[in-house]
């Protein structure tokens, strides 16, 4: 029995373009969260987090950032400010119609980075 890797269930390089698009899209409408992006330059985001998620699971994307810890240190960001992502997240992949088991590997994933990202 094989099954696809996540990068292929999410629909290669345009799905995930397309669900890295509406996360950021919620990230800059979240009132929870918006300002930290205010100086954002959105197309280098955008980019940047599309490689770190194609990289991560399955893709051919090199990263060329920072690593999470590196990224996120002196930021300070709350356990509120981690959820509020990780609601922007999962609520952009229900707009692109991923199944259950896609979801929740993705919660998985964001999940086991909370120690690099809060409170660092
Ligand atoms: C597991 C969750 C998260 C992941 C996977 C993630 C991923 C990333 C990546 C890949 C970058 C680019 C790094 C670089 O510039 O080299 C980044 C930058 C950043 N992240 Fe996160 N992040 C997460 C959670 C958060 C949270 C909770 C916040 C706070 C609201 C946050 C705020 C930022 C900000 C403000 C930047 C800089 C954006 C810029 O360069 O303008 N991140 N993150």
């Amino acid at each position: 029995m094989s099954e696809e890797n996540l990068y292929v269930r999410l629909g290669g390089a345009d799905g995930i373009a397309s669900i890295v698009d509406d996360i950021w899209l919620n990230h800059t409408s979240n009132p929870k969260i918006q300002q930290r992006y205010a100086a954002s330059d959105g197309e280098n985001v955008k980019r940047l987090v599309r490689e770190f998620f194609g990289a991560g699971i399955g893709g051919p994307e090199t990263y060329t950032g920072q690593d999470m810890l590196t990224a996120h240190t002196g930021m300070n960001i709350s356990d509120t400010e981690f959820v509020a992502v990780c609601d922007d997240v999962l609520s952009a992949l229900a707009k692109n119609n991923v199944g259950d088991a896609e979801r929740n590997e993705v919660l998985c994933i964001l999940y086991s980075m909370k120690a690099e990202i809060v409170g660092v």
